[in-house]
């Protein structure tokens, strides 16, 4: 039984950062073909979550970590970086992203898809 290699589609992977620019316990905004998404740095590695927050719209970039919660810095809704589940409001999650580091660089897989609410 050998190894079978799949092909992985790179066209829904974008690079948003250089890996050792963010540290662990810090996260900022980067941009994700049209789409704005909160990049965080654990000790167990990068996290993406959508940087828009479910409540009010602020940006989730300028949040502060807690652990792997990330906190709105509008009214404090608390987030799992890890799943993108809402501590605060359960039925208000943030759509996470996977996440990976190739050759120094960290990527996001944002799919192949418009952005929401973008023109085809
Ligand atoms: S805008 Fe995020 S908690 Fe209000």
């Amino acid at each position: 039984m050998g190894f079978r290699w799949l092909p992985v589609p790179m066209d829904s992977w974008c690079d948003v950062a250089d890996a050792p620019s963010l540290s662990p316990g810090h996260c900022r905004t980067v941009e994700a073909r049209g789409r704005r998404i909160t990049l965080v740095c654990l000790e167990d590695g990068f996290h993406a979550v959508e940087d828009t927050c479910p409540h009010r719209g602020a940006s989730m970039g300028s949040g502060f970590l807690d652990g792997c919660t990330l906190h709105c810095p509008l009214h404090g809704w608390a987030f799992d970086v890890r799943t993108g589940a809402g501590l605060t409001r359960p039925d208000k999650p943030l759509r996470s992203f996977p996440t990976r580091v190739l050759d120094g660089r960290v990527w996001i897989e944002v799919g192949t898809g418009t952005p929401e609410g973008a023109a085809p």
